[in-house]
């Protein structure tokens, strides 16, 4: 097995699962937590992230198939996407992909799921197809200030990770959004996405 990521909460590897290219995730045990409540989190994360993989799915969003889940040991093992996190994408793919993006999480969201960590880096494009993945955080909710939060995340990152492209990345991203929710869904989302910035806990993003 090969390490490719140390995160902070779990690693990463490259393995083979029946002839297939797969990948490990397994999350790490965490010292600074009391110890019956890090066997939980683990737990509840891996179940979490391994029903969404497939739940997400049976509605349309590509994401990695999942091959076997150990929760005594929180890991799964899932089919490996050979792509490219869009994180590490040119500027004019980020900028077109967005649109793809904003699409997807309309979908989860009218779906009612709230992804709960949505960077560039949890997207994969592999042959003109984006993969969902990092399921860990997210919850079944159809609530629009749930679903507020998650734009404001995604808002954030391209605004951090993507400054120069941030404007029309996130035009693209709503585009794509508004298409699939409508725009009386996306009107209220936006709005409640800015009322998450004045309350001043976070900057604006212009
Ligand atoms: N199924 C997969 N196929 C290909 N790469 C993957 C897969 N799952 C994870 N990765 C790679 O590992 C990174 C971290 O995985 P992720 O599930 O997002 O964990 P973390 O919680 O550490 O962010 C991803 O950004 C991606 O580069
Ligand atoms: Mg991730």
């Amino acid at each position: 097995m090969k390490l490719i990521k140390k995160g902070a909460e779990a690693d990463i590897f490259q393995t083979q699962w029946q002839n297939n290219n797969a990948i490990l995730k397994i999350r790490k045990i965490k010292n600074y937590r009391n110890s019956l409540l890090d066997t939980k989190i683990r737990k509840q994360r891996t179940i979490k992230e391994s029903q969404m993989l497939s739940s997400a799915r049976t509605f349309g969003i590509p994401t990695p198939l999942v091959y076997f889940v150990n929760l005594e040991k929180s890991y799964i093992i899932m089919q490996e996407i050979p792509g490219t996190p869009v994180h590490d994408l040119s500027e004019s793919k980020i900028i077109k992909l967005s649109k793809e993006i904003g699409k997807l999480v309309g979908i989860l969201h009218k779906n009612g799921i709230m992804h709960g960590d949505l960077t560039t880096s949890n997207f994969i494009l592999f042959k003109k197809t984006i993969y969902v993945i990092d399921f860990g955080l997210s919850q079944k909710t159809i609530k629009p200030e749930d679903h507020a939060v998650d734009l404001r995340l995604i808002k954030e990152i391209l605004n951090s990770a993507h400054a120069k492209i941030m404007q029309s990345s996130w035009k693209n991203f709503l585009l794509g959004y508004k298409s699939i929710v409508g725009n009386a869904y996306h009107n209220k989302i936006v709005k409640l996405v800015s009322d998450i910035e004045s309350r001043g806990r976070y900057a604006e993003v212009v």
